[in-house]
């Protein structure tokens, strides 16, 4: 059963570990430069905890920490973004944790953005009811390279 709570401090170091898995990196592309930089992990991760309106929330599959959803904003607009460990891929994990944020969080019209090429996220918001209403490409520290990136959105007559 997956379920979503507030963000414990013990919980960062399987964040942290998360975030080094080469694979998930590669397919997330729009990460941190250095992802092994554990302070700059610490200090990202202690930013996020001490702003009260990024709505941050712990993924658990039974009572294991699997990964984590978040609902920030960019430009002034409400975006969500999520990251899944590995060995909790392809369980419909990520569609269960971002579900229950929009459950929290019903503001609309809410936002995302993923790699063009990252499918497993994009499938993730479409059973979400995201829509495909933009195009980006910046650079990627994740790859080292620019990379085409699409914004999806949630609208508030979305039929899920
Ligand atoms: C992307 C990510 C969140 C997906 O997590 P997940 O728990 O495996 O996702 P779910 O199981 O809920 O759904 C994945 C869907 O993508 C599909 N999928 C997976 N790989 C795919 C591919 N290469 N092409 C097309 N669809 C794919 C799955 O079949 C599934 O769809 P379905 O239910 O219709 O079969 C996870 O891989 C992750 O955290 N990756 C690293 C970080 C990242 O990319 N975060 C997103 C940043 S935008």
């Amino acid at each position: 059963m997956v379920r979503v709570r507030p963000v414990h401090d013990a919980d960062l170091p399987i964040f942290y570990a998360h975030q080094l898995d080469p694979v998930a990196t590669a397919m997330a592309a729009f990460t941190s430069a250095e992802p092994a930089d554990h302070a700059a992990f610490m200090t990202r991760w202690r930013r996020l905890l001490d702003d009260d309106a990024i709505v941050k929330r712990t993924v658990l599959v039974g009572d294991d920490v699997a990964g984590h959803v978040i609902r920030f904003e960019r430009d002034g607009q409400p975006e969500v973004t999520y990251w899944i460990g590995r060995a909790y891929w392809g369980r419909g994990v990520a569609t269960a944790a971002l579900t229950a944020l929009l459950g929290e969080i019903r503001e609309r019209p809410i936002f995302a953005r993923a790699a063009a090429d990252n499918r497993a996220s994009v499938r993730v918001l479409e059973k979400c009811g995201f829509r495909v209403c933009g195009h980006d490409r910046g650079f990627a520290a994740g790859r080292g390279q620019a990379v085409d990136e699409v914004i999806l959105c949630l609208a508030s007559d979305a039929a899920t």
